[in-house]
């Protein structure tokens, strides 16, 4: 059979408006500006060099020695970091690489790590049975109480029965503010490091939108690509006594040589964070109104509402799993994905779906969009079908709100 000859290119703008005619509320997407995708795009993917600014193996680091170091002066400045008692390593190519750097970096094989579990939002890096750090660490997991907020106090009696070398805070689907003062509180008490994961929230960090773990924390992980206008990579910030170790664990440790054009991407991306704060408040904003309306609703909100960009929506509650409801709501145009809650038993039974504001918001959405919006989430899962209307709603909406070039 004679094989279909397939573009790359013709595939790209086939996605390009797959992305344009959909709403997009998966709350690990965003948008990237095209300046950060000029330079992902650029020469300096060209280049190769293994090592550090002032420390290449290569020759002709000379100008990517300064992407870098600019890279990081931006990350630094982004959340009012001193250079005298932070470093970064941008490097990382992913959050999951940049996790993992982390144990490498501050863990014998064997050691104790107490971590988010997976069902009360944590992420597969934070030591899921399916992640290649489980095999290497024991990961001990910590979870959430009725109300659907972290239990400091179970965690506390973890902490003081095991005894961890790591205590990790933050998730991929937790809605609500991370105490981050009282996690390093309970890792003083029995001498443990604590790696803050804010993957998910840095964004709203820098704009002082929800709460800094930097007071606090030893080292603190960040993609780049949720909340940052970044390319998909990862940062690596830690307090100056764990320097070496972080840097020796991503290279040589983990990487090879670092992507520069991701580095330069990033960098852009930074200071696009850093010149639009009033984004992160409209995040926030759309979060709550999403919430407000859906819950008027009938749909009933996970913990009763939101305090960052993302809502867990207990779609089981009103008589639909949330792999039902994702897909019920891609027929009409609005991507949000499945999500376990605390209560599941399996990720096959999904009881919720997540939204989350991001990339809705960098479209230009506000309050009046939410509301249109979620008239149409909350129809169509109280009735289990997708009416013309509601099409027709995301389609003039994606219409509106063209994402930015
Ligand atoms: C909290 C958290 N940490 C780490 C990661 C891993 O990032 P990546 O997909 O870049 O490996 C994610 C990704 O969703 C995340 O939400």
């Amino acid at each position: 059979m004679a094989q279909k000859k397939v573009s790359m290119h013709i595939l790209c703008a086939q996605e390009e408006k797959r992305q344009e005619m959909t709403l997009d509320f998966i709350a690990s997407e965003n948008y990237i500006p095209a300046s950060v995708r000029r330079l992902m795009g650029s020469v300096l993917a060209h280049k190769y060099a293994e090592g550090y600014p002032g420390r290449r193996y290569y020759p002709g680091c000379g100008i990517v020695d300064e992407v870098e170091q600019e890279t990081q002066r931006r990350a630094l400045d982004l959340f009012l970091l001193s250079a005298r008692v932070w470093g970064v390593n941008v490097q990382p190519y992913s959050g999951s690489i940049a996790n993992l750097a982390v144990y490498a970096a501050l863990l014998k094989p064997g050691d104790t790590v107490l971590a988010p579990a997976l069902a009360a939002g944590g992420h597969l890096s934070h030591g899921s049975k399916a992640s290649f750090s489980s095999k290497i660490f024991s990961f001990i997991s910590y979870g959430i109480d009725d109300a659907y907020r972290i239990d400091y106090h179970a965690l506390r009696r973890l902490v003081l029965e095991h005894r961890p070398r790591l205590i990790i805070s933050g998730a991929s689907a937790y809605p609500f503010r991370i105490d981050f003062k009282k996690i390093s509180a309970l890792a003083k008490e029995v001498g443990a490091i604590h790696l803050a994961d804010i993957s998910h929230y840095a964004g709203l960090i820098s704009a002082k939108q929800y709460p800094s773990p930097f007071v606090y924390a030893d080292v603190v992980m960040s993609t780049t690509h949720k909340s940052l206008f970044g390319p998909r990579g990862a940062m690596l910030f830690f307090r100056k006594q764990y320097e070496a170790a972080i840097q020796k664990a991503v290279f040589p440790g983990l990487q090879g040589g670092p992507h520069m054009h991701t580095i330069a991407a990033i960098g852009e991306g930074l200071l696009y964070a850093k010149k639009h704060r009033s984004y992160y408040k409209q995040v926030m904003r759309n979060a709550t109104r999403m919430a407000q309306q859906l819950s008027q609703k009938g749909i009933p909100i996970i913990g009763g509402g939101t305090q960052s960009h993302q809502v867990l929506v207990h779609t089981a509650a009103v008589g639909m799993r949330g792999d039902e409801a994702q897909e019920l709501l891609e027929q009409m145009g609005i991507l949000a994905n499945r999500n376990m809650i605390a209560s599941d038993m399996s990720p096959q039974n999904p009881s919720a779906i997540r939204l989350g504001t991001y990339a809705v918001t960098a479209r230009g959405m506000k309050e009046r969009e939410m509301d249109r919006i979620a008239e149409s989430i909350a129809t169509s899962i109280r009735t289990g079908v997708v009416s013309a209307g509601n099409i027709k709603t995301v389609a003039t909406l994606c219409k509106k709100f063209p994402i930015h070039k």
